[in-house]
């Protein structure tokens, strides 16, 4: 039958349909001929109906309680860094957080999903049905409320009314995994990382001078986050690179701050010393940042915030590893010449004091990293 011969009924003669009637039409104005649509438990109660239904509502009480327990984690678990060398169990802690939080919430996902699918395959009528091809079309009322007829019929003959343990449980589960997502949303609030630190501690660095007069040396990572490794002019060859951390001679008996220090996710800069004779652009207003043929810029990629880690000395460019940006600093100032990031890396202006070490004249003059909603640079 084509389209044309077909009878749409209007939209009084719809109102005046059963489900069941709504149900044949929608197969009918589909082409569709359902050879088969039988329900899944012709008998009730059976013991193995009973079993079918045990194993979704386990699936959804582990839906529920792993969220319960993602909660618990996101809310109460310590979650800042801890010193591995001054208290290795609190470092052992500390380091669960993020595999913790992402496996009972990855859990809980898991488990709606396989009880929802577990739901279909045991409840819904088993349906075995063959469509003609026909060309595409907007739905109209008719096929919308014929569609709704037949979702609701599979719904009702699966049973749902009379499975109240499935109903609670799914309720429990869902319920939760509904609170879990919405805590994820509004995390940021609830355990806010930045609420010791001050409301402008997203506008500066750990390069940042805290009195006048503040040497804030340049120190590299030994490997032991106790030790001071100053960095002095010599220590790099031509065409070599190093990853430096703000160190003041304030944090030097200090072993958390010496710690944090290389923990600091803003502060990492890599500091480059070009062949001799390159002759980078200078960035306007940025005449006087770098010391001879060492320039110093921010490891934190514009694009979203990876380090950019690789210094190709051949081309002169830095390489972002997660997108592959690229900032040329043989001919420019670390602008990006390819990839995502849009914003050069950030110079830090740097010096070399009396006695021979790197030095930051002053903090970053832009915000590194990505962007973020507060930025007005
Ligand atoms: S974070 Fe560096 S390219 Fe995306």
């Amino acid at each position: 039958m084509s389209d044309e011969q077909k009878k749409v009924p209007t939209e009084a003669e719809l109102a005046e349909m059963s489900r069941d009637e709504k149900v044949r039409l929608g197969t009918e104005l589909d082409d569709v001929e359902l050879v088969e649509y039988q329900d899944r438990w012709p008998v009730e109660g059976t013991r193995a109906e009973k079993r079918a239904e045990r194993s979704i509502a386990m699936w959804f009480v582990i839906a529920g309680l792993s969220t319960v327990a993602f909660i618990a984690v996101f809310l109460f678990w310590p979650y800042r860094y801890v010193d591995p060398l001054s208290d290795p169990q609190g470092n052992l802690i500390y380091s669960l957080y993020t595999p913790l939080v992402g496996f009972f919430f990855g859990l809980s996902i898991l488990a709606v999903g396989i009880a929802v699918v577990l739901y279909t395959k045991k409840f819904i009528p088993h349906e075995v049905a063959v469509q003609q091809r026909h060309d595409g079309h907007g739905s109209s009322e008719v096929d919308r409320q014929t569609t709704t007829a037949l979702l609701a019929d599979a719904g009702d003959r699966s049973g749902i009314a009379r499975r109240s343990l499935i109903k609670r449980t799914a309720g429990f589960g869902v319920g939760a995994f509904g609170l879990g997502a919405g805590l994820l949303a509004i995390g940021g609030f609830v355990r806010d990382p930045w609420a010791d630190e001050g409301a402008d501690s997203l506008q500066h660095t750990d390069w940042m001078k805290r009195y006048q007069g503040e040497k804030i040396y340049m120190r590299r990572s030994t490997g032991h986050p106790h030790e001071v490794s100053l960095v002095r002019p010599e220590d790099i060859d031509a065409g070599g690179f190093e990853t430096v951390y703000p160190f003041r001679e304030s944090d030097r008996e200090d072993d958390h701050e010496l710690a944090m220090a290389l923990k600091s996710g803003d502060s990492a800069v890599m500091l480059i010393r070009l062949r001799p004779g390159s002759t980078p652009q200078k960035r306007k207003g940025q005449e006087d940042f770098n010391y001879g043929d060492y320039y110093a810029y921010s490891k934190i990629c514009t694009h979203v915030g990876c380090p950019t880690s690789l210094f190709e000395q051949q081309t002169g460019r830095l390489l972002c590893p997660c997108h592959q940006s690229q900032f040329d600093v043989v001919n420019t100032y670390a602008k990006p010449v390819f990839g995502p990031a849009t914003r050069s890396l950030p110079q830090l202006p740097i010096t070399v004091d009396e006695e021979g070490y790197f030095v930051a004249k002053h903090d970053f003059i832009e915000p590194v990293g990505p962007a973020y909603w507060e930025r007005n640079a």
